[in-house]
């Protein structure tokens, strides 16, 4: 039988984890907005016509911050299109989508969204065919109380209350050549610098992020990073990691994506840090991972020009809520850089929250694993002394159970999440050393026989995680078996 120890020692932090690090995304793409939260004949949607039902599963899911309004979509919208009275807004040709964009909701409902389902803004300015003043225009209507025209047209709008929007994206991948107004690094650089030098000026207490690469298989990376931060560094707090990945025909390699996750992780970071040494400052510039998900990028097909295709609706398996899994484990690992992390995306464009238009809302598989590290993933991320059999993955060296653990505020709950990726049973052991005795009060397990199994509306529950039986022995050591190719949730305490 395969072996794992994992010790813990309580001196060991990493760091806390920021909330933020449990954030999502909303773009204007296919039914992420309209029949997606935005649904007004639907015969659940509220007097705004926010589908209740989507409402709730953001809550229950705990997003901290949601990204608004994209994406790629970000770089050709103007964002006065979509604000004022309804039946004076534009439709538009969204290039970026290739979709038409009625601009029935825009910055004034998804404030009103946001408020509703307890998530707060992570605004993006476009800084694709958008200028730096109109950055500083938008950000004039969201966040000044009034008395000057922007904030006084978003009163008249029917807003009197500023939103005080404190996170903005600078643009959103401005190094890939698909993107609309796509820049060179140093190019990008000195705009992203203008529009930061503007927006402070309207409001010094946001945050700002910088586009850093779109992935690791950009031909720029990380030679993009490097010149960005030269040009922001003095300006901006963030910058911004994108990534994604699909399962190429090999599961296990699929499997060991958390790998190539936390190697992307440590290259930005040495990035940031040569750029520090260079500009011989102590400031520190923190990581904003604001897409990661499983994206199976080949399936995209040409469609016509409609309004809320369906696009980009991968239906997601077990196999992919176990990749997920690992992702999300290795983001809170790296929470003495990563501040912020956004799964893109929250509804219907991969997604874990699927609707039918008129109809059904759904969970998908990738639903719980988010669920679980944003329910017990928050506290002192701890650096556990792990062994375990190592396997040679496309990404390199990668253990065959993936280890999280996460104290509690009062340091009196320890969670551990595991991840095997193991295609046999591994015996886990964890050694609660530095904490002494401890009870394992819940064990929450996602595993099944069929890594290809999804929810659908017809069987919404085919992947759910399932509550595991506890021994009642109190204890510094306990061992946990580990099905083939699972997710576990242990809690320790008292
Ligand atoms: O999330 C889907 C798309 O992926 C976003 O619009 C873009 O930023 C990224 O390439």
């Amino acid at each position: 039988m395969l072996r794992a120890t994992i010790a813990l020692d309580r001196g060991a932090t990493v760091a806390q984890t920021d909330d933020r690090l449990f954030s999502s995304f909303l773009e204007h793409l296919g039914r992420a907005i309209y029949t997606g939260i935005f649904e007004p004949d639907h015969p659940v949607a509220d007097k705004r016509g926010f589908r209740r039902d989507v409402l709730e599963l953001v809550r229950d899911l705990g997003v901290s911050h949601v990204r608004y309004p994209g994406g790629n979509f970000l770089s050709g919208y103007d964002w006065w299109d979509g604000v004022g009275p309804r039946d004076q807004r534009p439709t538009r040709l969204d290039l970026a989508w290739h979709s038409l964009e009625p601009n029935l909701f825009g910055w004034g409902e998804f404030a009103d969204w946001s408020k509703a389902a307890g998530t707060q803004i992570m605004g993006a300015v476009n800084l694709g065919t958008g200028t730096p003043m109109e950055a500083g225009h938008l950000l004039e209507y969201t966040n000044r109380p009034a008395d000057t025209l922007w904030a006084d047209r978003r009163v008249a709008h029917g807003h009197p209350e500023p939103w005080d929007v404190r996170l903005w994206c600078l643009g959103n991948e401005m190094d890939g050549e698909w993107q609309i107004g796509h820049l060179e690094a140093r190019a990008y650089g000195l705009k992203a610098r203008e529009a930061a030098k503007i927006m402070r000026q309207v409001d010094p207490s946001i945050e700002l992020v910088a586009c850093g690469s779109a992935t690791v298989l950009q031909p720029t990376f990380p030679a993009w990073d490097r010149v960005v931060l030269e040009e922001t560094f003095d300006q901006v707090d963030y910058l911004s990691l994108h990534r994604y990945y699909e399962n190429e025909g090999n599961d296990l390699d699929f499997l060991a994506s958390f790998v190539d996750m936390g190697d992307f992780i440590h290259t930005i970071g040495g990035t940031v840090d040569h750029v520090r040494a260079v500009k011989r400052s102590r400031k520190q510039i923190y990581l904003s991972f604001d897409e990661w998900n499983v994206w199976y990028q080949a399936h995209q097909e040409p469609h016509p020009w409609e309004q809320a295709p369906r696009l980009l609706e991968d239906r997601y398996s077990l196999l992919d809520a176990l990749v997920f899994a690992g992702l999300g484990m290795t983001l809170v690992n790296h929470a003495d850089r990563v501040k912020i992390a956004c799964l893109a995306q929250l509804v219907n464009v991969i997604a874990p929250i699927l609707t039918e238009p008129g109809g059904g809302v759904l969970k998908q598989t990738i639903y719980y694993p988010f669920q679980l590290l944003s329910r017990y993933g928050r506290g002192t991320v701890l650096r556990p002394s792990v062994q375990v059999e190592q396997v040679e993955t496309r990404y390199g060296e990668a253990p065959l159970v993936h280890t999280s653990v996460v104290a509690d505020a009062a340091g009196e709950v320890v969670t551990v999440f595991l991840l095997s990726i193991a295609d046999q049973p591994v015996v886990a052991e964890v050694d609660l050393r530095g904490f002494g005795a401890r009870r394992l009060v819940s064990h929450t397990c996602l595993e099944g026989p069929d890594l290809g199994a999804v929810n659908t509306f017809a069987v919404p529950d085919a992947v759910v995680p399932r509550e595991v039986a506890c021994p009642p022995e109190v204890g510094v050591s306990h061992q946990v078996e580990l099905g083939p190719r699972s997710f576990h949730v242990l809690r320790f305490g008292l």
